[in-house]
């Protein structure tokens, strides 16, 4: 089988307004997590999957910040970082649309800026290289699913994802790693803004459910998001004890 080129895009806009006061004087994702700016964590978990042709979506204020925290990726051994810009709030599918002409017609692993996972995400991103069309999400059984994406199961397919429901039908997260081959573009041209203003990640991916062409995968080891003050403190405390026991 043709070995599929995969690219990466890491969302990293936002207002971060959970982390208010912290986010008033820098982006969200340049807060730290440990050892490092939040950032560093996806990227490091893009090239450990093999994903090098990484393209970061940033906007507000402090977008400038990144470029000479990060400069052309050479202390990952990149070859270079590409940027842009989301101007405004238009929701996680929004900002992913910006990425188009970066990644062509090739296939993508996005992560949101904010998700960081105890393990490799390489296995799925080679079993995702292996499938033959349409889209694969990462679950995680989480203690508060209401406050995510969360499927619905039924025998081993996801029938459906709800946002932030109050009445969760399982107690899985999507976690915010999502990878789409290029009809991703036309469903998120199809998209209308959701409830509360965005085009929707879970829209993109209730599409492809519809199409039939959406697999899961299941995460083993931790995963935090890192948006709020809680999971802020808990990604530090999780990564802490991960890079000591490596130490
Ligand atoms: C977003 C997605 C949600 C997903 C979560 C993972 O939520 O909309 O489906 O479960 O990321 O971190 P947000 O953090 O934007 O509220």
């Amino acid at each position: 089988m043709a070995y599929r080129k995969i690219k990466g895009v890491i969302l990293a806009g936002g207002l971060g307004t959970r982390l208010m006061p912290l986010t008033k004087i820098t982006n969200k994702h340049l807060l730290p997590v440990y050892n490092r700016p939040m950032i560093h964590w996806p990227i490091l978990s893009l090239i450990d999957a093999g994903v090098t042709e990484i393209m970061i979506v940033t906007g507000g204020s402090f977008a400038g910040d990144f470029l000479q925290l990060l400069e052309n990726g050479a202390e990952f051994g990149l070859r270079d970082i590409h940027y842009t810009y989301q101007k405004g709030e238009g929701g996680i599918a929004a900002a992913l649309s910006l990425a188009e002409d970066f990644v062509d017609r090739d296939r993508i692993v996005v992560i949101l800026g904010d998700n960081i996972f105890e393990k490799s995400l390489r296995p799925h991103v080679e079993a995702y290289r292996q499938q033959a069309t349409g889209a694969k999400i990462l679950l995680r059984e989480v203690p508060d699913p209401q406050r995510f994406g969360v499927p619905e199961l039924r025998g081993d397919k996801v029938v459906g994802i709800e946002e932030k429901p109050k009445a969760p039908k399982s107690s899985y997260a999507v976690t915010g790693v999502y990878m789409y081959d290029d009809y991703v573009w036309d469903i998120i041209r199809t998209l209308k803004p959701s409830g509360r203003g965005e085009l929707e990640i879970t829209d993109v991916n209730n599409a492809y459910i519809r199409r039939g062409d959406l697999t899961w995968g299941m995460i083993d080891g931790w995963w935090s998001d890192a948006g709020t003050f809680d999971s802020l403190l808990l990604a530090s405390q999780l990564v802490s004890e991960r890079e000591r026991a490596k130490a």
